[in-house]
């Protein structure tokens, strides 16, 4: 085949620079452009025992495959090809494989499965005192918890900015004896990085490397160093210590704090320039359950695949068995259906809510009208009271060969510096990040920015550190602004951008964040996903030094906090806060603590009893978009009774989602028995805290099915709880027994929930949900499920 020269001049650079040289055909670059990297899972005790380690026997595996003269075996990893190995929560390697390669491992006894790798990517305060965390009270989750202290809280994300203020070790006692985990040196993080706070630090580049080759040093750090700022924000959110006084750019003043202050934090970096590698997330994975963390914060996420062929459901599941809660992000891809990700059933999956602070900054048109923005911009701003020169930015000819439509998104060189120059330039969304506009607009001389929503991001607002004067208004300002635009042909259209400051008290909070990724649940629509929502909009937390506030290069401003949005943001909301409850309670479950964040979740807002809104409608929210509710720690501390979960039960709701044994195997690592499983009854009879009935309308004919139950008190030895159900519309709904007795801490008793269903009148591939829910009460506690009737009309 014909190689160029330059790819040759590269590899040969390449070889130079790594420690085993090997001289390279242009066979071989043809070859590695077919090869794809693969998660291979590997049955642990098939090792034959001349194989001293797992390791020695994949790499035997491996070169068995291989010709020799066609494949040296020299890649990155010291003359290795193995680019991880697992060996506690998952059996197996993964490597670079040629098609034919792959076929061949395949076919070997052995190799269970070959898992395709996937590149994820990151799905990106007063949240202490909005959730009702009282610090000065006797009792409460914080004091009861001591604050989260020995409990361990593994992040998977861009790493740590080890010597940020919210990573102070002081009056934290020794690290705990269960730790395992290592504090990885590299050449910008020696070992004195990690302390009492900050206990472990590590980094998973080889599937990254493998896929894009060697990583540019000048751009990204190969050591735990956050050179990002996601992961920083991230942990300081699960477990950041109290720091006074923290602000951005002068807003959000207050006490920075994490959920679980005085809880140990172990960063695991594991996403780079291009993305996050399933590879690496495995292996992430397994170093921290080796390693004894008691909760992971993942957020990140992508595509939702079968549970068989996702590394995160994988990896967490073999958490989940270890007993270790793993807590992800729901995903950025709201407002509309079947957005969510992250959704096996043993991850708690968290959605974004606000919280009742806000950063308005509203545009001013020059006929008066006034358009409700958001932003926290902190630099020297417009000439108050004066009006600038307003022009849409898909109106200028494009100066970079931009057509209306790259310069209405004001994507780099679109804009024509003579048409914005002075001007205030009104900016649509999408492509490029939303500070990256603003950074157009200020290099072609604008003077500042508006950034309309598109019709698909409706009213919901995001606040950015914008590198110069900008504010963020709904889909409806945007129409507004143009239309004034294009009228005001006589005088010419003027604007300012008022900012106000940080505002507090907002009313109504919490409202389903526009952004955040909504059911049903793709994968099982009888798991209702998302589970909770926790605050994820303008959340302040901890900022590396030398990254601008903006996240763009060119942004030389420094803050020690900054303000992001996400379900990124909401997710180690709930992983601190899990933290917490398993110092409070060191007997509960993954699952337990999941059920008593479900059960005790409310979905009412601050304006007394009213329903939570959606900010990307202004209507009232249902259970696809909030999931539960929103997090309650107070309560979720005292359930009354919980949902517990065991690991067999999820190889049940494996063999009732009609998974062959194989697939179980793969992800729970056992043979299931799903002839027991399948007598038990069906997928919607897992012991999950909502309830979620999927009924396919063939005929007109009356619909039926039953949920079984079982819950655990953990509340008064003695206690009687009685049932209340607020049935869907057009749904009969039972439940017996109607009373449950118990006599003591931790007795189990069972229930059976009948629900029946008229057919009704759908147009083929529709479907209609209706909602009610199941309240158990012995006065006290109040152990709310959601129950959610889907009738679908097939096509
Ligand atoms: C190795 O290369 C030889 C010669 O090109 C070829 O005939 C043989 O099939 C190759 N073996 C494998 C395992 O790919
Ligand atoms: C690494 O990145 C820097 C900054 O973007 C660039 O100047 C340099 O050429 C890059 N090096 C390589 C080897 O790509
Ligand atoms: C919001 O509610 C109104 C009134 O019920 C309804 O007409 C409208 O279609 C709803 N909007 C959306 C986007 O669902
Ligand atoms: C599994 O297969 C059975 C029998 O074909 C079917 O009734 C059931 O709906 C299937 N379940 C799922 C989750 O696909």
């Amino acid at each position: 085949m014909a190689s160029s020269p330059t790819l040759l001049l590269l590899l040969f650079l390449l070889s130079l620079a790594s420690v085993s040289s090997y001289s390279s055909s242009s066979s071989d670059a043809g070859d590695d452009k077919k090869k794809t990297t693969y998660i291979v899972q590997v049955q642990p005790d098939a090792k034959p025992s001349v194989f001293p380690t797992h390791q020695k026997w994949y790499e035997s595996s491996l070169s068995a495959l291989t010709n020799a003269t066609l494949h040296p075996p020299a890649e990155s990893n010291g003359g290795s090809r193995i680019i991880h190995t697992y060996s506690t929560i998952f059996h197996g390697f993964s490597a670079r494989l040629s098609p034919s390669e792959a076929q061949s491992l395949r076919s070997l006894s052995h190799v269970l499965s070959l898992i395709p790798e996937q590149v994820r990517h990151l799905q990106t305060t007063r949240s202490p005192q909005f959730l009702g965390l009282r610090t000065s009270d006797s009792t409460g989750l914080l004091k009861e918890s001591d604050f989260g202290s020995d409990l361990v809280i593994g992040v998977i994300d861009t790493g740590i900015w080890p010597e940020h203020k919210s990573f102070e070790d002081r009056d934290l006692g020794p690290v705990p004896s269960k730790w395992k985990g290592r504090c990885v040196a590299a050449k910008d993080f020696p070992a004195s990085s990690c302390n009492r706070k900050l206990i472990g630090a590590s980094f998973f580049c080889a599937g990254y490397e493998s896929t894009n080759g060697k990583m540019n040093e000048t751009t990204e750090s190969r050591s735990p160093r956050d050179s990002d700022g996601h992961g920083t924000h991230t942990a300081s959110i699960a477990a950041g210590r109290y720091v006074f006084p923290a602000s951005t750019l002068g807003y959000a003043r207050g006490v920075a704090a994490g959920m679980a202050p005085k809880a140990r934090l172990a960063a695991y970096k594991v996403c780079w320039n291009s993305g996050c590698y399933d590879s690496d997330i495995l292996a992430a994975f397994d170093a921290a359950v080796a390693d004894g963390v008691d909760v992971i914060s993942l957020s990140v996420g992508g595509v939702v695949v079968p549970y068989y062929l996702d590394a995160i459901a994988i990896g967490a599941f073999g958490a989940s068995d270890a007993g270790v809660f793993v807590s992800a992000s729901a995903g950025n891809g709201g407002p509309g259906g079947l957005s969510v990700t992250n959704v096996a059933p043993w991850v708690t999956t968290v959605g974004a809510g606000t919280i009742d602070r806000d950063f308005p900054a509203d545009v001013k048109l020059g006929n008066g009208k006034i358009i409700p923005g958001m932003s926290v911009y902190g630099g020297p701003g417009l000439t108050p009271g004066r009006m600038y020169p307003l022009v849409y930015a898909g109106t200028t000819q494009g100066g970079g060969g931009g057509d209306g439509y790259s310069s209405s998104l004001c994507l780099e060189g679109s804009l024509d510096s003579n048409l914005v120059k002075g001007k205030i330039v009104l900016c649509d969304r999408g492509i490029n990040s939303r500070a990256a506009k603003g950074d157009v607009v200020k290099k072609a001389g604008g003077f500042g920015m508006i950034l309309a929503n598109g019709v698909f991001d409706g009213e919901g607002l995001v606040a950015d550190c914008h590198v110069l004067p900008a504010t963020a208004i709904g889909a409806s300002g945007g129409d507004k602004i143009r239309k004034y635009i294009t009228e005001a042909s006589k005088s010419p259209a003027v604007a300012t951008i008022v900012f106000k400051g940080t505002r507090l008290g907002v009313r109504p909070a919490p409202v389903v964040a526009s952004f955040s990724a909504r059911g049903p649940n793709p994968e099982t629509p009888e798991i209702l996903k998302p589970d909770v929502i926790a605050p994820g909009l303008n959340i302040l937390a901890a900022w590396p030094d030398r990254v601008g506030p903006s996240g763009i290069p060119s942004d030389k401003r420094r803050t020690e906090f900054n303000i992001l949005s996400g379900t990124s943001m909401a997710c180690p909301h709930v992983s601190g806060l899990a933290a917490l409850l398993k110092a409070a309670h060191p007997e509960w479950s993954a699952a337990a603590i999941r059920s008593a964040l479900m059960t005790t979740a409310y979905t009412v807002d601050n304006r007394g009893g009213g329903t939570m809104l959606d900010e990307s409608t202004g209507n009232v929210s249902t259970f696809l978009d909030f999931g539960a509710g929103h997090v309650h720690p107070e309560k979720a501390m005292d359930p009354g009774l919980v949902y517990d979960i065991s690991s067999y039960d999820y190889m049940d709701f494996l063999c009732n989602s009609n998974y062959t044994i194989k697939n179980i195997q793969m992800i729970t690592r056992k043979t299931a028995d799903c002839s027991r499983a399948k007598r038990a009854g069906h997928v919607g009879n897992l012991n999950y805290p909502s309830l979620s009935a999927v009924f396919q309308q063939y005929g007109k004919h009356k619909l039926s099915t039953h949920f079984i139950r079982t819950v655990t008190n953990v509340g008064d030895p003695n206690s009687a709880y009685h049932v209340a159900v607020r049935p869907p519309g057009g749904t009969t709904v039972t439940v017996q027994p109607e009373k449950l007795l118990f006599r003591r801490v931790g007795q189990k008793l069972s229930f059976l929930v009948r629900v029946q269903a008229r057919a009704i009148k759908l147009s083929p591939g529709s479907s209609r949900m209706m909602t009610g829910s199941i309240v158990w009460s012995d006065g006290k506690h109040y152990v709310t499920s959601p129950l959610v009737v889907t009738m679908q009309q097939p096509l």
